[in-house]
């Protein structure tokens, strides 16, 4: 198989994600800022800090010139709402013009930026006046969308509305790791309904303004299959699918949340998706049981034989992406973005194959026809892990949160070289990861 290779579409934007909050550092304003400090909320009381000091200190700008050096074309960032419009109605101008600076940074650099509104945090006062749980939040969320757009889409044409809504929901409403940390079936609906409104209005301001900007909702999908072939199984494994990964994308496709205790009507949100984001890391087999009424009667594991990361919370399960690509072009028909993908492994002796074997079922779809524009891979650099802070680590780049040297792993070099090559070459899994060579161009023609 020496010379041969798996090459992606031109144009294919190769790049990496990340988020406001979890790489800025020294946010005040924040519920995010307010829940590290609560005892117990974050693992082993690790604090945020300066993150990756891209506010304070501006280290984007090495951080940039380590992404345009290994050839990426775009990146993912987001803005935050809470340094934006840190009071009501009341607009931070530097703020904006920091998150301007480095979106043209990139843009100098030679790479697309792709921009996220909402990840996961909020403003303090949106949470303490729980704005979320009711729709006041759409104009809050439509306000915020019109100073952002209007200082940035000079430079921006890809946006994303809210990072996650399911996890956004189910983190803050149902397991309560998030803020506001309530755990309240019902609410949690309302909330949807909410994020679903306030996804609509922002999609509808964007193109009010920037009519030809491309616009879409990154989703966190998981396949959740059954274990065994039996109906109880089965069953577990849709209802708990239906819940987490398809609600949302759903309700934008048909103007309605069909969730497990009916179905509720949303027709502002119906149609309102030029691309569909997928965030894709794992994937879960299901057995019933009984004694799980809080999980819809369904126990999870891992696929079995699939490595498991580090912190034992996501394993490598490349067909579940390959499965989750079919699903979204099969049932939504739109373009694909991989807004999300990686793995947590600080040692970086797992990443590589993930990396490669992850990349081989895009390039399979895209042979088959899919419309896959581009990847991003999560993430960058190191960052903080919402609750499990610095315990568990995304980065092509490692980094000491003490002195903030940033070292790169080996799969940074790998991303580079599929990067630059625009595509997979037999050489480089032969280097980065020989056990994956047996079969890995067998669909080469
Ligand atoms: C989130 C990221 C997070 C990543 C890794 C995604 O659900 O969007 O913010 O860091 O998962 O767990």
């Amino acid at each position: 198989m020496a010379g041969s290779m798996l090459s992606f579409p031109r144009g294919f934007l190769w790049g990496t994600a990340s988020a406001g909050y979890q790489v800025e550092g020294g946010n005040t304003t924040s519920d995010w800022t307010d829940w590290e400090n609560e005892p117990g909320r974050i693992e082993a009381g690790q604090k945020s800090g300066r993150a990756c000091d891209w506010w304070a200190g501006e280290r984007w700008k090495e951080d940039f010139d380590k992404a345009a050096a290994d050839g990426h074309r775009t990146h993912r960032l987001s803005v935050e709402w809470s340094r934006i419009e840190p009071e009501p109605g009341t607009w931070d101008m530097d703020a904006l013009d920091h998150y301007r600076r480095m979106i043209v940074g990139l843009r100098d650099r030679g790479m697309e930026p792709m921009v996220t509104l909402h990840h996961f945090v909020n403003p303090r006062w949106v949470t303490e006046r729980q704005a979320w749980e009711s729709p006041a939040i759409v104009p809050l969320f439509e306000a915020y969308t019109r100073k952002v757009v209007s200082a940035l889409k000079d430079h921006v044409t890809i946006w994303c509305t809210i990072n996650e809504p399911n996890v956004f929901m189910l983190q803050g409403w149902v397991g309560g790791i998030f803020p506001p940390g309530k755990k309240k079936l019902g609410l949690a609906m309302e909330v949807a309904r909410n994020i679903l409104r306030a996804h609509a209005a922002c999609y509808r301001a964007i193109h009010d303004m920037q009519p030809d900007a491309q616009v879409g909702l990154p989703v966190h999908f998981r396949p959740i299959t059954a274990a065994r072939p039996r109906a109880l199984d089965r069953w577990a494994a849709r209802k708990q699918f239906e819940t987490f990964s398809t609600v949302f994308p759903d309700a934008i496709r048909t103007g309605r949340i069909r969730g497990i205790f009916g179905s509720t009507a949303v027709p502002e949100a119906k149609g309102t998706m030029d691309w569909f984001g997928l965030n894709y890391y794992t994937a879960d087999v299901v057995t019933f049981d009984l004694r799980k009424p809080g999980e819809l009667f369904g126990s999870r594991a891992f696929p079995p034989g699939a490595e498991v990361d580090e912190a034992g919370v996501y394993a490598s399960y490349p067909q579940g992406l390959a499965w989750s690509l079919e699903w979204a072009r099969r049932t939504l028909g739109l373009p694909i973005y991989i807004t999300e993908n990686g793995f947590g492994d600080n040692a970086d002796t797992m990443r590589p194959r993930y990396i490669l074997s992850h990349l081989r079922e895009v390039w399979r779809h895209i042979q088959a026809g899919g419309d896959v524009r581009g990847y991003y891979h999560w993430s960058l650099i190191d960052n903080f892990e919402w609750e499990r802070a610095w315990t568990h680590r995304f980065g092509l780049y490692a980094m000491d949160i003490e002195s903030l040297v940033r070292t790169p792993r080996k799969s940074a070099r790998l991303f580079a070289e599929i990067c630059k090559a625009d595509g997979i070459s037999a050489e480089t899994v032969s280097r980065y990861a020989p056990e994956l060579m047996e079969g890995f161009f067998e669909d080469k023609a």
